[in-house]
């Protein structure tokens, strides 16, 4: 059988809740910081901030600190045995001698409970020069003040798009941040064992990361330090590569104490001090020909990175690489550059800078769809990738087909055409309440573009009583990657669920593992721990084959039995056959290793074929909003998503669900402000709880929402023919965004553009409306 074909009766495809679901809601679901009372003499740990956005550290007295009864020690960049860094590119000092940004900790504390740890931290002596900063992406600009490698894209010649052009159009965009606000915030917990293994427990999504990074800064080899990963309470990108640093310092206390060091940031210091989703400035110019078709796409993408690099450079090549969309533009230059800015370090958050790349476009086609004379989805549609196009990266777009089958079959399903007639007669109706209707596509490249993260691990054990035990390499947060590995391993063993159990993501059981990321999560790991069944599978069928006296290959496993092919009826009783083939001395465990065959992506030049396949979705939204208040609510939403054959459709829907209300919040409520004035507190986060920033709730959620997953949708290559799904739903939200474009646009003459602030909060639909509503019926389109 090929990779992606299921056998009868598999566990795969089966509707079931999340392995933890129980536990979640029962409170009983255990995260790293949950750990720690089990451990005797635990200390805890507090960060110094820096009370300036950008300072040169010219003394640090710990002396007040230790004075404080309770504290133990005060580590500082003396204390470090190996390299003092927590970065993969050396510009992220974990003792940094110039604090980068407000909040920025100098030194950490480390003390018998959280409170002397606070008050110790509290009493550091430290002595700040305070140097200029910058804030804000413009002032960046303004400054030449960026980081990392600058990239182009680029495909045919832009000039000759534009001569070709039957219309012209410029603009710029910002693009804000977000938050990720997972509900368990940063945490570690280290130990060092009898023997000097140095063993973390970490809220993370890199393990294997967070095991090296640790290393160097202890100066040990990977080999003497082991990490563990429980569960997470949500990382959506955030904890990719920002718990590195907590594990190191936990792990600094504990092999400087002997004691257990506990280091769990309360959210203000989490909001504070870890990366959020990049900031976006995007400058534009567009071609399109009579019928509304892109002749060519010129774009200066600037990100905001902040303080220092971690992932800046792959979320800005995968930028580039969705600025496409789902659409056909044949001339192409777009420029990548990141700002370095006195903030927190920007980092992955789901979709990892293809939300922003796509927005870009998505708001271009919103824009001057009026002065085209066309509808919105229709421009969209025309501009589909038709099959044998290829982006402008030359990755050839597979199954270009489904984005026009899904895009009929969601405007069908929603009477998207009929609703449009209704909106309209409710919009001439209402002078101070408009609706708007819209629709947009999605299409997503799975596969890490750095093609050597494209590989993964697997332990399988079956033991002697027939039980089965998996490990892999990927990290469990929620997204129910552990539910659909055991779905995987007892498809491929031909066992019931409940035979299988899944043991905690640890780096001394699989080694090398790459960050669960990039929505791949299920397709590497998946493919890593059926090899391993396969292989244990295999070794099985020779003893059965013995017993039942045919060919290896027609023996047949399902549900816990084992027969001849077509004699059901002639079975052996799975435990049976693991007992006597342990007897005959057969192995009962393997390891299992997948990597994705055909990619190739060639950094520099922006050219290959970095995707495995395409995620395809759409959706459509309708809000209505206040003309008063610009006050706005999502009355419906229909979504049409591309997952595959679903390797567990209920965890699935969620994913598209919980996508789709995640982007609705960076698109249309959650505000990041910093204090950008040039007072004391020049750099600082305002907006450093729930108080302040407004996070998409049950209250938010469309009066109606409809989500559906494209059907006979196999995808070939992959585990069970799935896709991936954790990453491509966010940016169904984007029609959302849309349809706010329109019902502001509602309040003026027709045939006008509409500019809209990203996020849409009430405020900026409010001065979107406002414009719309004040702008005289005479007035001739611009541009
Ligand atoms: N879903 C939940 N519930 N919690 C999360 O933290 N992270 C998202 C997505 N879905 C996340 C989630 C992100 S950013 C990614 S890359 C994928 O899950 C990672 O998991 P996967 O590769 O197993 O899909
Ligand atoms: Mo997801 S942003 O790739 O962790």
């Amino acid at each position: 059988m090929s990779l992606h074909e299921r056998p009868d009766a598999a566990p795969v495809g089966e509707a079931i809740a999340h392995e933890s679901a129980a536990l979640h809601v029962t409170g009983h679901a255990l995260y790293t910081d949950d750990l720690g009372v089990r451990l005797q003499n635990l200390l805890h740990a507090w960060p110094v901030g820096s009370p300036h956005a950008h300072a040169r550290v010219t003394g640090l007295d710990t002396q007040g600190a230790l004075a404080v009864p309770g504290v133990v020690r005060v580590l500082t960049a003396a204390d470090v045995p190996g390299v003092n860094d927590a970065g993969v590119k050396g510009d992220e000092p974990l003792f940094p001698t110039v604090a980068m940004y407000h909040g920025h900790p100098v030194a950490w504390v480390l003390a018998d409970s959280e409170d002397a740890a606070r008050l110790g931290a509290a009493a550091v002596k430290v002595v700040y020069e305070p140097l200029s900063s910058v804030i804000t992406v413009r002032e960046a600009i303004a400054a030449g003040a960026f980081q990392g490698a600058q990239s182009t894209l680029a495909r045919g010649d832009v000039t000759v798009g534009f001569e070709q052009a039957a219309h012209v159009f410029t603009g710029e965009f910002d693009i804000g941040g977000q938050e990720h606000f997972y509900l368990e915030t940063n945490a570690a917990l280290a130990h060092v064992d009898e023997a000097g293994q140095v063993f973390i427990q970490s809220s993370t999504q890199h393990p294997t990361e967070t095991q090296e990074i640790t290393a160097h800064v202890l100066g040990l080899p990977s080999s003497a330090v082991t990490v563990q990963c429980l569960r997470m309470g949500g990382g959506f990108g955030g904890k990719e590569m920002q718990p590195h640093g907590y594990a190191a310092i936990a792990a600094l206390g504990a092999t400087l104490t002997g004691r257990p060091v506990r280091l769990r940031l309360n959210r203000t210091l989490d909001m504070t001090q870890t990366g959020k989703r990049h900031p976006f400035h995007a400058a534009w110019k567009a071609g399109f020909d009579a019928d509304g078709r892109f002749t060519a796409l010129e774009v200066t993408l600037t990100s905001d990175g902040g303080w220092s690099l971690d992932l800046s450079e792959p979320v800005m090549a995968r930028a580039l690489c969705h600025l496409d969309n789902a659409y056909f533009i044949p001339h192409v230059h777009a420029r990548g550059r990141i700002a370095r800015t006195n903030k927190t370090s920007q980092t992955a958050f789901r979709g990892f800078g293809g939300p922003q790349g796509m927005l870009v476009t998505e708001d271009i086609l919103g824009r001057v769809a009026p002065l085209l004379g066309l509808d919105a989805h229709e421009l969209r549609r025309r501009n589909f990738y038709q099959p044998g196009e290829a982006t402008p990266y030359g990755q050839p777009v597979r199954h270009a087909e489904r984005m026009h089958d899904l895009w009929a079959q969601l405007l069908a399903r929603s009477d998207f055409r009929e609703r449009q007639a209704e909106v309209a007669a409710f919009n001439a109706a209402h002078p101070h309440r408009k609706r708007g209707l819209s629709v947009t596509p999605v299409k997503f490249g799975i596969s890490f573009n750095f093609t050597a993260y494209n590989q993964a691990g697997a332990l399988v054990h079956v033991y002697k009583d027939g039980s089965v035990l998996i490990n892999h390499g990927g990290t469990e947060m929620g997204q129910g990657l552990h539910t659909k590995m055991m779905q995987v391993a007892a498809t491929a063993l031909g066992v019931p669920l409940s035979s299988v159990r899944l043991a905690p993501t640890r780096t001394d059981k699989v080694p090398n593992t790459s960050a669960t990321a990039a929505s791949s999560g299920a397709d590497l790991n998946g493919g890593a721990v059926k090899d391993a069944c396969d292989q244990i599978r295999a070794n099985l069928a020779a003893v059965a084959a013995g017993a039942l006296g045919v060919h290896p290959d027609d023996v047949r496993f399902e549900a816990g039995r084992v027969f001849p092919i077509g004699h059901p009826d002639r079975s052996l009783d799975w435990k049976t056959l693991v007992h006597d083939a342990y007897h005959l001395r057969t192995q009962l465990w393997a390891a299992g290793f997948y990597r994705t065959p055909g990619l190739h992506w060639d950094r520099v030049a922006m050219q290959g074929e970095p995707f495995k396949y395409f995620s395809y979705g759409a959706s459509v939204t309708e809000v209505e909003v206040d003309g008063f208040t610009g006050a706005y609510r999502v009355r419906r939403a229909d979504l049409l998503h591309d997952v595959g054959d679903s390797l567990s459709p209920l965890i699935d829907l969620g994913q598209v669900e919980g996508g789709y209300v995640q982007g609705l919040g960076w698109l249309t409520l959650e505000e990041l402000r910093w204090d950008e004035s040039d007072g004391p507190n020049r750099g600082r986060l305002q907006t450093q709880s729930a108080s302040t920033y407004k996070l998409p709730s049950f209250s938010e959620l469309p009066g109606q929402f409809n989500v559906g997953l494209l059907e006979r949708a196999t995808e070939t290559g992959v585990v069970y023919g799935s896709k991936a799904v954790g990453e491509p739903p966010l940016m169904l939200a984007i029609s959302a965004r849309e349809a706010l474009r329109e019902a502001c646009a509602a309040f003026g003459p027709p045939g006008r553009t509409t500019p809209l602030n990203s996020p849409a909060t009430p405020e900026a639909v409010y001065w979107a409306l406002h414009e719309a509503r004040t702008a005289r019926h005479e007035e001739v389109p611009g541009d």
